[in-house]
């Protein structure tokens, strides 16, 4: 059995008062059984965000470094967020891989960092735009898939999000063929990890309450990393609800 998941990746968004948005979206969550709804809110509002979840809603973090402790300004441990509480961590997001020039192989080891504590990590992958003008978007998002899983033993403890970095925060978003294709693409890349028929497999880049119900009905979509549409109840409230339904 495959969890349904709706999770919130609020990136640098977000401020010790709009931890009360947590607490509206883990009261809507509480009615809806099927799913796992989780916020990764930003590293310094963890504690906070804990605090607003009560149990019906899981929190994460959105990056770990891959060592336990030690001389890294900046930078926060896997350890330190299973410390606070927090069970999940977003790894490899395209925001990260742009910015801070994460490797496939790093992002491999922190999810190994991760797994060591167990957070259950969220590995996303994702071609950008050229890559997909060029025909080359199922082969980045296989080698992704290959070097960033490497070392993984349990699918049942890893999530993935398929995030086309052209979708994310523009509005657009892949036709429904063409997720469906690259969820078959997916679906095939997973095989060399044990227990890969158990990991859930999200879609990511501008979901909102609209668009949700038909892409959670295509098949092999176990719900979605949000980003824009999470950072309020009015707004994931129905993406937790199109996806109880589907
Ligand atoms: P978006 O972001 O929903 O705002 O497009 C998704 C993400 O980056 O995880």
């Amino acid at each position: 059995m495959r969890l349904k998941y709706a999770i919130g990746n609020w990136k640098m968004n977000g401020s010790l008062a709009e931890m009360k948005h947590i607490s509206d979206i883990a009261s809507a969550a509480s009615e809806l059984s099927a799913i796992k709804a989780v916020i990764c809110p930003p590293a310094p509002y963890l504690s906070a965000a804990l605090g607003a979840a009560g149990a019906h809603i899981g929190i994460g973090g959105q990056d770990c470094h891959m060592s336990e402790k030690g001389a890294h300004t900046g930078d926060v441990s896997a350890a330190m967020i299973a410390d606070l509480g927090a069970r999940y961590v977003i790894l490899g997001h395209s925001e990260r891989r742009t910015d801070h020039s994460e490797t496939d192989a790093q992002v491999s080891q922190k999810a190994i960092a991760a797994l060591g504590q167990a957070l259950t990590p969220i590995l996303c992958v994702g071609e950008t735009r050229t890559e997909r003008e060029e025909g080359r978007a199922d082969e980045v998002v296989r080698m992704q898939i290959t070097s960033s899983f490497e070392g993984i033993s349990d699918g049942r403890k890893v999530i993935l999000a398929y995030e086309p970095v052209w979708a994310i925060g523009t509005g657009l978003i892949p036709t429904m063929a063409q997720i469906a294709d690259m969820f078959a693409v997916i679906s095939e890349a997973v095989s060399f990890i044990p227990n890969h028929d158990q990991i859930s497999l999200l879609y990511g880049g501008s979901v909102n309450g609209e668009n949700a119900a038909e892409i959670f009905a295509l098949n092999g979509v176990d719900g979605a990393l949000v980003g824009g549409a999470s950072l309020t109840s009015a707004k994931f409230a129905p993406i937790m609800q199109a996806l109880a339904k589907s």
